[in-house]
């Protein structure tokens, strides 16, 4: 499934990482608009918990290399969601109708919104950053 172009931020693996998060909530849509599915819950979170250590861990590192200037904000805001999805995991160890659908909208719903602003910001920067390093190569 291809990404949605609203949610490109241009940076190649970024958007790569990001649209498998975005094939996983359509899975989780389909499957809750059919009939919530108890496996699919219990993947969509062990899937999340993994996904996020390890993409945060990669966009920080590129703050971090870059210097850039909002990292402290967007640093915040992956901590954040961290300790929000290991409270709705320790809240939904079992599955329930409710917690899928607040999986759905609230808690991949806080992702989605969070690449929109703050990841696409931070693309910008990183292919603006990338462009000044191949230009200072060339001359
Ligand atoms: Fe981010
Ligand atoms: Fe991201």
């Amino acid at each position: 499934m291809g990404l949605d172009k609203k949610y490109e931020t241009g940076v190649l693996w970024q958007d790569i990482q990001h649209r498998q998060l975005i094939d996983l909530v359509e899975q989780l849509s389909d499957s809750n608009a059919d009939k919530a599915d108890p496996k699919m819950f219990t993947y969509t979170t062990a899937f999340l918990a993994m996904y996020i250590t390890h993409h945060f861990n990669l966009e920080e590192q590129y703050m971090k290399v870059y210097e850039y200037p909002d990292q402290d904000f967007h640093l915040k805001e992956h901590q954040h969601y961290i300790a929000m999805v290991k409270e709705f995991r320790r809240e939904h160890t079992k599955f329930s109708v409710e917690g899928a659908l607040f999986l759905e909208k609230s808690i991949l719903g806080w992702i989605l919104d969070h690449i929109l602003e703050n990841d696409q910001k931070l693309g910008d920067f990183i292919r603006r950053e990338e462009k000044k390093r191949i230009l200072a190569q060339d001359s």
